[in-house]
Parts: C-alpha cells; sequence; structure tokens
C-alpha cells in the first residue's frame, strides 16, 4: 500500500517544483501533482530577474522580489551542480531606454536622484540605478533606436532561462526522490471545517498531512480566490548564421516591450498583457505590437528570423501581489499569483514556503500577500 505523502502540491510549474524540492532536500516526503506541466507560465515566461526595470514601488513586493534576486546566483548554482543542466542564469544587468517623447518622465527623477537608487528618492533601495545619457547609451549598447535619448542601467537585475530552470527543477525534483503524478487533474479539494482531508483526481482521493496550492493562473478552480490569467503573447528571433558576436549583451526594456538575448543566440520578446480569460494562440495584432515596438527600439531586430511564437497565462489577483502563506485551512498552505514576477519569485517563495511548513516560521513579509485581504470579494 502506498504511504501518505508528508505534502502534496498541487501545480507541477516552476513554483510549484521549486517548493518541491526545497521541503524535499529538508527531509519531507513530497508528492507533485500536475495536470499537464507545458500549460504552466513558467514554460511561457521570458525569464527576466528585473525588480528594478518593472519600477516595482517601494513596499513587500519589491522587497520580496530584491530578495529573490540576490538568492538567484546560489540558488541556481547549486540547481546546475545537483543535476548537471544548465539554468541559463546570467547577470546580464537590463538597460531601459527612454525615448524623447518620454524624456519629461525621466528628468523628473533624473533631476532628483542622479545616478543613484531607483525609484524615488525618498526611499532608496540598497541596490544601484544609473542614469545614462545619450551618448553614453549608445555606446553601452550599440544598434539602438537614434530615438533613445538615454536610459536607465539596472546592473543588478538579471535574466534565467526560465525552460532550462524548469528542465533543471524537474530533474531535481526526480533525483531527490520526490513523487511525480504527471497527467493527473485535481478537480476538487475536500475539507472538513478548516481541514484538507484530501483531493479528488478522478476516481482517486489523494492524501497528505499537508497540501499546497500552487497551480497559477488555475488556481480559482480549486479554491475560491481571486486569481485570473493574464494573457501574455511573445516570440523569439535568432541571430542570423554567421554573426560573429552576439550583438545583443543585455535585457533591453522598453515602453511595454522587452527583448531578452540568450547566450545561445536565441532572442525572447514579450509580451503582451490581455484580459481575455483562457483564449489560447496568438493573434495577429499581438504579434504586431511586440513586432512593431521591438523593432523600433532595437531596429536591426527586422532582418532576424523568426523561430517561434507562443502564448502563455500570468496568475493575477486584483491588486497585482502574489498569495503567499496560510489559507482558510490549517494544513493548506498557499502559493499563487505571482503575475509578472514568477520567475524571479521562484527561490525566495520556495524558502519561505519550506519554512513555514516544515518550521512553522511565518516570514513577517508574508503578511502583506496573506489571502484574507480578498475576503468579501465574490
Ligand atoms: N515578467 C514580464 C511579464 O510578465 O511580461
Amino acid at each position: 500500500m502506498a504511504t501518505m505523502p508528508d505534502i502534496l502540491i498541487m501545480g507541477g510549474g516552476a513554483i510549484g517544483l521549486a517548493i518541491a524540492l526545497e521541503l524535499r532536500l529538508r527531509g519531507a516526503n513530497v508528492t507533485v501533482v500536475t495536470r499537464d506541466a507545458v500549460e504552466a507560465a513558467s514554460q511561457s515566461a521570458a525569464g527576466m530577474l528585473a525588480p528594478q526595470a518593472e519600477k516595482l514601488p517601494p513596499g513587500p513586493l519589491l522587497e520580496l522580489c530584491l530578495q529573490s534576486r540576490s538568492l538567484y546566483p546560489a540558488w541556481t548554482q547549486k540547481l546546475e551542480a545537483m543535476t548537471g543542466l544548465p539554468t541559463g542564469y546570467w547577470s546580464c544587468g537590463i538597460l531601459a531606454p527612454v525615448y524623447e517623447t518620454e524624456s519629461a518622465a525621466k528628468d523628473a527623477i533624473a533631476s532628483t536622484t542622479p545616478d543613484s537608487p531607483h525609484p524615488t528618492p525618498d526611499s532608496p533601495l540598497p541596490t544601484p540605478a544609473h542614469w545614462l545619457d545619450r551618448p553614453t547609451i549608445h555606446q553601452h549598447q550599440p544598434g539602438l533606436s537614434q530615438s533613445v535619448i538615454g536610459g536607465w542601467w539596472y546592473p543588478q537585475d538579471a535574466q534565467v532561462d526560465n525552460r532550462a530552470l524548469t528542465n533543471a527543477l524537474w530533474a531535481a525534483v526526480h533525483d531527490a526522490g520526490v513523487e511525480i503524478r504527471a497527467g493527473v487533474t485535481v478537480q476538487k479539494v475536500l475539507h472538513q471545517q478548516s481541514q484538507v482531508i484530501g483531493v479528488q483526481a478522478g476516481e482517486e482521493t489523494l492524501q497528505a498531512g499537508h497540501y499546497v496550492l500552487a497551480a497559477g493562473a488555475w488556481s480559482q478552480e480549486l479554491l475560491p480566490i481571486p486569481v485570473h490569467p493574464r494573457k501574455g503573447q511573445m516570440l523569439s528571433v535568432r541571430v542570423p548564421t554567421g554573426a560573429i558576436a552576439l550583438p545583443l549583451q543585455t535585457v533591453l526594456f522598453g515602453s511595454e516591450i522587452y527583448i531578452v538575448p540568450r547566450q545561445d543566440g536565441r532572442i525572447v520578446i514579450g509580451a503582451t498583457s490581455e484580459d481575455v480569460g483562457f483564449v489560447p494562440h496568438n493573434t495577429p495584432a499581438g504579434i504586431q505590437s511586440l513586432l512593431s515596438r521591438a523593432i523600433r527600439l532595437y531596429p536591426a531586430l527586422e532582418q532576424f528570423p523568426i523561430q517561434e511564437l507562443w502564448w502563455g497565462f500570468r496568475p493575477t489577483t486584483p491588486d497585482e501581489l502574489p498569495i503567499l502563506g496560510t489559507s482558510p485551512y490549517a494544513n493548506l498552505t498557499l502559493a499563487t499569483g505571482h503575475h509578472r514576477n514568477g520567475i524571479l519569485l521562484i527561490p525566495v517563495t520556495a524558502q519561505l514556503i519550506a519554512d513555514r511548513i516544515l518550521h512553522q516560521k511565518n516570514d513577517p513579509l508574508l503578511n502583506a500577500f496573506h489571502w484574507s485581504r480578498f475576503k468579501g470579494l465574490p
């Protein structure tokens, strides 16, 4: 007879897998149940580790994101050592060019914070941001549009190859002895008063001592928490064969566009942000808007061969903050709603959720992400 796991995780995206790995490495018996790992937002992201380029306002989310960004180098190194697989972590920095038309906004910031922490002078961050003027930015990154009049340079923002990372996480959880139930759909969380007593998956009822909901944009199918899909369309191009060096050595983060060069010559371009529910497919309008913004920012892209088009669903809450930690049920923990920062928040989410489940340690930072802030919502 199969023994009951200590912890059952609903969701086989990168967040669910990273929590599983952290719990397993701390000695727990863990099962991951996943309907379709390919659907997860972690497959479709760009992998930017960009709390500064995303211009998150000072507050708990920025704090959480900065903490996670600082965990990334050691965390990916450990994962690579465990599995022998690459994660594509690259401390390439992120450049946020500004056009003439946006210069008023830049002036407001630059006049108060020349070469200083971003985003406001009264809430300095322990992380640098540098304003580059026109000659400096064009020297820093040749090939930018001539309409770029300067930009912010965030040297500590970085990137990871989210697909490589997810592969490495799969291998790591498998090798560590996590049971993975792939292709299994959880239909219902069964509870009695404030305890989860199992989850229904087809004919089966799966049971564990503790449960984690990490089902991303699909979380609302299992619990009445307001997590909705926010669709993002993306595409990739390749540096043409014969190029002597990679033309882009840093992420470009422009107005409603980002261009993320990988070290293997792939260049990821994203992303739309659409409130259309779970409507699949790329659309001509979505791809056209991405291409025109990307080519405007970095004109040479117009000749690069297109490699792939895809889309994904960000898990988004009404206030665009994640839902982390306790739930209405004593033995169920929530790790969902990561919106635009899911890949960035993987290591810190895994750490804080494992601390909570195994050591009853509730980091005060989790208070801002408590599910009960949505009480009263339908
Ligand atoms: N992290 C960027 C995005 O969600 O588009």
